[in-house]
Formats: C-alpha cells, sequence, structure tokens
C-alpha cells in the first residue's frame, strides 16, 4: 500500500450535483483524449449509489452527441454476487442511468461474471478478457484511460475492504473473494490494474464519508493506511479525487 503521498488534485465542489457535474466534464475530456491518441477509450466503472447522478448526467449530455461513445469500452470496478438485473448489480445500475442511454456498442461493454457458479474461474475469464482487450503499458498491465472509483465509510474502493487477502494482492488483476464483513463473495479489479490506468477518479460525496476522506487527505499516515483508498496511487497517471462539500468539510477544503 503507498506509503508517501501521492500526487493527486482534489477538487471540492457546492454541492453533489456539481461534484457529479465536475466528474462528468473530467469523464468527458478523458473519453477524447483516449480517442484522440489510440481510437477507443478503455475504462472500468464505478458501483455503489455514488455515480448515480454522474450516469445520469452523461445519459443526458448524450443528447448532444459531444462523446464518441461508439469509441468507449466499458468494463466494472467490482461487482456483488448478484444476477446482472438483481437491483443491486453494478451493472445493472450504470446499464439502466447511463448504458441504455448512450450510443455505445454493447458488444464493448463487459458485465463482471460476479454470479458465476465458479467464481475463480469466473474472476481468471474477466481477467483475461481485460488482458486481452484493453491495450498493455511496457510492464504487460492492461492500462485503462480511466477508472472511476468510489469509497465506503471504512475507505474501502472497487471491493477492496480492509484487513483482506485482497489488499496484498500483486499479480493478478481480477478477484473474486468472501468479504466476512458483508458475508458475501464480491468480484473486484485489484491495486495493480488500477494503479496501471492513466488516470483515476475517486468520486466521494456525502458527509458521512467527511472522517474517512480527511485520514485519507490528512498526514496522519497510520489512519491514512487503515483505509484501502490510500493505495490507489497511479504509478505513472493521475489521481483525481472529486468531493461535494459535506464530503470536504473535515478535511478543510473550501469548495470552488
Ligand atoms: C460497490 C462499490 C463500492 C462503492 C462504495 C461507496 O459495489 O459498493 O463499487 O466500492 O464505491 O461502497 O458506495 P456508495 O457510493 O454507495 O456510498
Amino acid at each position: 500500500m503507498a506509503m508517501a503521498l501521492q500526487p493527486r488534485e482534489v477538487f471540492a465542489e457546492p454541492s453533489e450535483e456539481a461534484a457529479a457535474g465536475r466528474v462528468s466534464t473530467l469523464v468527458k475530456e478523458v473519453i477524447w483524449e483516449a480517442v484522440r491518441r489510440h481510437g477507443a477509450c478503455y475504462l472500468a466503472l464505478a458501483g455503489g449509489t455514488t455515480p448515480h447522478r454522474l450516469y445520469l448526467r452523461l445519459a443526458a449530455d448524450a443528447i448532444t452527441g459531444d462523446v464518441p461513445w461508439q469509441n468507449v469500452v466499458v468494463f466494472f470496478g467490482d461487482e456483488r454476487d448478484v444476477p446482472q438485473d438483481h437491483v443491486e448489480s453494478n451493472y445493472r445500475k450504470a446499464q439502466r442511468t447511463l448504458l441504455d442511454h448512450v450510443p455505445i456498442n454493447l458488444a464493448n461493454v463487459h458485465p463482471m461474471p460476479a454470479d458465476a457458479d465458479d467464481l475463480q474461474a469466473a474472476a481468471k475469464a474477466y481477467e483475461q478478457r481485460i488482458r486481452s482487450i484493453v491495450p498493455a503499458d511496457a510492464q504487460g498491465t492492461p492500462r485503462f484511460d480511466l477508472v472511476l472509483l468510489g469509497m465506503g465509510i471504512e475507505g474501502h474502493t472497487a471491493s477492496l475492504f480492509p484487513n483482506t487477502e485482497a489488499l496484498r494482492e500483486e499479480s493478478r488483476l481480477v478477484l473474486s473473494y468472501f468479504v466476512p464483513v458483508l458475508g458475501r463473495n464480491r468480484m473486484t479489479i485489484t491495486y495493480p490494474l488500477i494503479n496501471a490506468a492513466r488516470c483515476v477518479v475517486l468520486f466521494v460525496t456525502g458527509r458521512d464519508k467527511a472522517r474517512p476522506v480527511a485520514n485519507l487527505l490528512g498526514d496522519d499516515t497510520k489512519a491514512r493506511r487503515k483505509l484501502p483508498a490510500s493505495g490507489v496511487a497511479p504509478t505513472d497517471g493521475r489521481l483525481i479525487i472529486v468531493l461535494d462539500a459535506p464530503a470536504a468539510r473535515a478535511s478543510g477544503l473550501k469548495p470552488q
């Protein structure tokens, strides 16, 4: 897990909507940059509830046709052990708020098979699919153009939870494992894949996240290291943290 403070850009926005607007602008910029660079944009979507407004906004903006969605390839950062049409499914959330409303080629949308009978095999297969589709960096690691992440109140990100083996994974890019604190299985991308990305956006809103955000941005190394989100440190990429005012409150950051 990263010790030294990772160079990062931090935005504190006055409201959840303004924060979603900031991330939406960043997503569009990264998509255009990637399409200009290599004809496509490879991105991993976040789960949970925070991206909801962002996905709705990107879908609404698609009407203006200012994003080359036909060149976008979508994977997922993590998934719950439920079918794709289940209300808890991160895929279903993204599908209903974004993917069904933009001109994306459905062959370029890759849900995580997190409800498979053989979860280990499914995680390996998803890793193989990422390796076969997403161009690799000089070390041979697939390099997403953008990884979108959220953070839980105990600092988990994607499905990298505190005090789990998943945090120590150094070679596998996708894991499926039992999360004791949830009593459920989760499938997740790992630090080696996250930190190979060109750009990682950590999008966090809400007053219940104020303390973990303060610890993540603070100088207390011990407190920061307890947060799996502190392990997000792109090796050769941007880390952008976007907050709303309630989430930034305990960090002393003044909304722009
Ligand atoms: C998930 C997520 C997870 C999420 C955080 C924050 O499947 O739950 O991918 O990492 O980003 O739990 O969740 P909220 O956005 O709902 O607060």
